[in-house]
């Protein structure tokens, strides 16, 4: 539970949630026994749906950690050709190599071992949906340069923008997370306040925040 809604709502979202996969399931299931932070249930369900909706090709995700949301948004992308996914925790990326290797998508999924910022910088690929579930300190920095790769009628989807409920609830704010709620809340605000944007702010999970661009 992230203090984003009311308990009982959280519980009852999560209590729909449905998933078949058994392989999938234990990479959730490990995740969360080794307290490896990885979607919420809902985040999963409603990236599933955007991507239904959007059927995009190519996915660039920042965060890789064991794999899971690259193999979630794999799975649902019918007509995906390319998924790169950054991370700069080595031995998080062998675990997301294995995972990989058990769906049989390492033709699919790139993944890439680096900070997140100085991968945007050189990359030169264009993308129809970037996920962005990284350090989130740096998400303007991230959203500054993931702008450019973003196709024209492409979304980013940012992940806990309200971070455990602190970036809407001064009462909730920890003291060692005062800079990166600061930071959050700052980004927020610009992109809100930016006309050559379209967002919407999406309290479930830890709270989503979809960009796209105005007429696009
Ligand atoms: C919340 S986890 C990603 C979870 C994953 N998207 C999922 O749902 O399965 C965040 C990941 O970002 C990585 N990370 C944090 N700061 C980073 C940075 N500056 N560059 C690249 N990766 C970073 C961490 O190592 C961690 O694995």
């Amino acid at each position: 539970m992230v203090d984003i809604n009311y308990e009982y709502i959280d519980e009852y979202i999560d209590d729909l949630y449905i998933n078949k996969n058994e392989k999938l399931l234990a990479i959730r299931n490990m995740a969360e026994e080794n307290h490896i932070p990885i979607i919420e249930k809902a985040t999963e369900d409603f990236l599933k749906f955007i991507i239904s909706i959007k059927d995009p090709k190519n996915i660039l995700e920042l965060g890789t950690a064991v794999g899971y949301s690259a193999i979630v948004m794999a799975e649902a992308a019918k007509n995906i050709n390319l998924i790169n996914t950054v991370d700069k925790n080595e031995n998080m990326l062998k675990m997301a190599k294995e995972n990989i290797d058990k769906f049989s998508l390492n033709q699919i999924i790139n993944l890439n071992y680096m900070d997140a910022y100085d991968y945007l910088v050189s990359d030169e690929n264009k993308y129809d949906l970037i996920f962005i579930d990284a350090a989130k300190g740096q998400y303007q920095k991230y959203f500054d340069e993931a702008i450019n790769l973003l196709n024209d009628d492409g979304i980013i989807i940012c992940d806990n923008v309200l971070f455990k409920g602190m970036v809407a609830n001064n009462d909730l704010l920890k003291r060692r997370k005062r800079t990166i709620v600061k930071r959050l809340r700052e980004f927020i605000v610009n992109i809100k306040n930016d006309d050559r944007y379209l967002s919407s702010i999406v309290p479930i999970g830890d709270g989503l925040m979809l960009v796209r661009r105005n007429n696009a």
